[in-house]
C-alpha cells in the first residue's frame, strides 16, 4: 500500500515504487528529517536482498561521507542492491566502490582531466555539442527534451573525452542505462541480461585501450590505457569497468539534471523569464536546479562496525542510503527549502556527494554543460513549453525522467 502522510513512519516503506511515481516522496521525507532521521525499510521491490537505513538530514550525511572508515562504499558498493546483474567483485572495481588507498589512487590517474580549468577549455566544444542537438530539433516545434536533447548533448560530450566516436554514443547511452537503470524494465528488459552486454563492452572497449597503448591521444581511453598504480598496469577489468563508470556517470546524471531543471522552468514561467532577461543569473540557476533536483537520490554506504545513531541500532554490514533529495531540502539549511527558486542566491548543496573522498569527479564538467545547455535552449527555444505528461525512470537511485515531451515554436 502506498505511504500515506498519516502514516507511521516506522512501516513506510521507500523502496516502494508506488511511492516516487509522480515525484520522489518529499513529505514522508520532510516527516523523516523531522521525527525519524534514521528509517528502516525493507527492499520490497528486491525481497531476497536485506533492507536498509535511510539517513535524510544535511548534516548526518555530511559527516558520514567524511568517514570513510566506518561507512566503506566497497564493502556493498554504492546502490541498494547488492546483486544489479554484475558480481560484487566487478563492480569494486570501479572507483567510486572502492576505499582508500586503492579508490584515491585510481581516483588521482583522472584528476587532471577534470580540473575546472582542463574543463573550460571545452566550453567552445560543448556550445557546438549543444547547438548541433538543438538544430536537429528546431525546425520540428516539438521533441523530447531527455532522449532528443539531454541524451545527445551528455552522450557526445563524455564519448567526446572518452575518445569514442559519434556513432557509437547511441549504444553507450544504451549500455549507461542498462547498468544504472536496473530497476526500470525499459533500460534493463531482462534484469539477468547485463552479463551478455558486458562481454560485448569488453570486445568494444579493449581494442580501443590496446590501439591507445600503441598511440595515445590524450583521451581517457588513452589515461586507462597508461594507467598504472604501484607500478602495475590496471587489469582489462579494471580498465572496461572505470570505462564503464565515466560512460555511465557522464551520461545519466547530467541529462538527469537537465530534464528536470526545464521541467521546473516551464511550470515557473515567471523564473524561466526571468532568467531569460537576465542571464546573469545562469549560474546560480544551476545550483538552485542540482539542489532541488539531484541526479542521483542517494548513495550507499554500508556500515563497517555497529554504529548508534539518532538511538538506532546500526549493525556492521548493515546498509544506509544517503538521501542527498531529502538533504538538500532540510529545512535547517535551507530557507523555503521545498521552493525552488532561481533567485536563491549561490547554493551549498549535496548534490555532487557531501565532500569526502568521493565527492563527485566531474562536477565541473557537469556544471559547464548544464549551464551551456540551459542557456542555449532558452535562448533558441524561449517559448518551450510542456506537451503531454512526463514520464519518470522506475528507480530508487535515478532521480530523473525518461520523457519529456515538450513543444515550441518552429525555427530555421
Ligand atoms: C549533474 C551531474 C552529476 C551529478 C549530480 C553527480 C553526482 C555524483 C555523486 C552524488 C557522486 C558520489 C559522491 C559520493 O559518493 O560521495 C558522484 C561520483 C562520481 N561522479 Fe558524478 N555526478 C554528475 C556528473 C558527472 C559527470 C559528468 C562525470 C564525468 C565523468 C561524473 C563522474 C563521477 C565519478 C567518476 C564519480 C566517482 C568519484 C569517486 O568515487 O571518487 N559525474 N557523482
Amino acid at each position: 500500500m502506498p505511504a500515506t502522510l498519516t502514516q507511521d513512519l516506522a512501516s513506510v516503506d521507500l523502496s516502494d515504487h508506488a511511492i516516487w511515481r509522480d515525484d520522489p516522496p518529499y513529505e514522508i521525507f520532510a516527516r523523516l528529517r523531522a521525527e525519524r532521521p534514521v528509517h528502516w525499510s525493507p527492499l520490497s521491490q528486491f525481497p531476497h536482498e536485506a533492507g536498509f537505513w535511510s539517513i535524510v538530514r544535511h548534516q548526518d550525511i555530511r559527516e558520514i561521507s567524511l568517514d570513510f572508515e566506518t561507512w566503506s562504499s566497497e564493502r556493498g558498493g554504492v546502490v541498494l542492491v547488492d546483486d544489479i546483474g554484475v558480481p560484487l567483485d566487478m563492480v569494486r572495481m570501479q572507483p567510486i566502490a572502492q576505499d582508500p588507498p586503492r579508490h584515491d589512487r585510481m581516483k588521482q590517474l583522472f584528476q587532471q582531466a577534470f580540473t575546472p580549468k582542463r574543463i573550460a577549455a571545452h566550453a567552445e566544444a560543448i556550445r557546438a555539442i549543444v547547438d548541433h542537438a538543438i538544430d536537429g530539433v528546431a525546425a520540428r516545434g516539438e521533441c523530447d527534451l531527455v532522449e532528443d536533447i539531454g541524451a545527445h548533448v551528455t552522450s557526445r560530450v563524455i564519448g567526446s573525452l572518452l575518445g569514442t566516436p559519434e556513432s557509437d554514443d547511441a549504444q553507450l547511452v544504451e549500455w549507461s542505462n542498462m547498468i544504472v537503470g536496473f530497476e526500470d524494465p525499459d533500460y534493463r528488459p531482462e534484469f539477468d541480461q547485463l552479463m551478455p552486454e558486458l562481454a560485448r563492452a569488453f570486445e568494444y572497449v579493449l581494442p580501443k585501450v590496446t590501439e591507445r597503448r600503441e598511440h595515445p591521444t590524450g583521451d581517457l581511453v588513452s589515461a586507462l590505457a597508461h594507467a598504472e598504480i604501484d607500478g602495475e598496469r590496471l587489469t582489462d577489468e579494471e580498465m572496461v569497468l572505470t570505462f564503464g563508470l565515466l560512460m555511465a556517470a557522464g551520461n545519466d546524471s547530467t541529462r538527469a539534471v537537465y530534464g528536470s531543471s526545464m521541467l521546473a522552468l516551464m511550470k515557473h514561467p515567471e523564473q524561466m523569464r526571468m532568467l531569460q532577461e537576465d542571464p546573469s543569473l545562469i549560474e546560480d540557476a544551476v545550483e538552485e536546479c542540482l539542489r532541488c533536483f539531484p541526479a542521483f537520490a542517494y548513495m550507499r554506504r554500508t556500515a563497517t562496525r555497529d554504529v548508534e545513531l539518532h538511538g538506532q541500532q546500526i549493525k556492521e554490514g548493515d546498509k544506509i542510503a544517503l538521501w542527498y533529495l531529502s538533504s538538500n531540502r532540510d529545512e535547517t539549511v535551507y530557507e523555503r527549502a521545498g521552493e525552488f527558486d532561481i533567485t536563491r542566491g549561490r547554493v551549498q548543496h549535496q548534490a555532487f556527494g557531501a565532500g569526502g573522498r568521493h565527492f563527485c569527479l566531474g562536477a565541473a564538467l557537469a556544471r559547464l554543460e548544464l549551464k551551456t545547455m540551459l542557456e542555449r535552449t532558452l535562448e533558441r527555444l524561449p517559448d518551450m513549453q510542456l506537451a503531454g505528461e512526463p514520464v519518470r525512470a522506475q528507480s530508487l537511485f535515478l532521480n530523473q525522467h525518461k520523457r519529456i515531451p515538450v513543444r515550441f515554436t518552429p525555427t530555421g
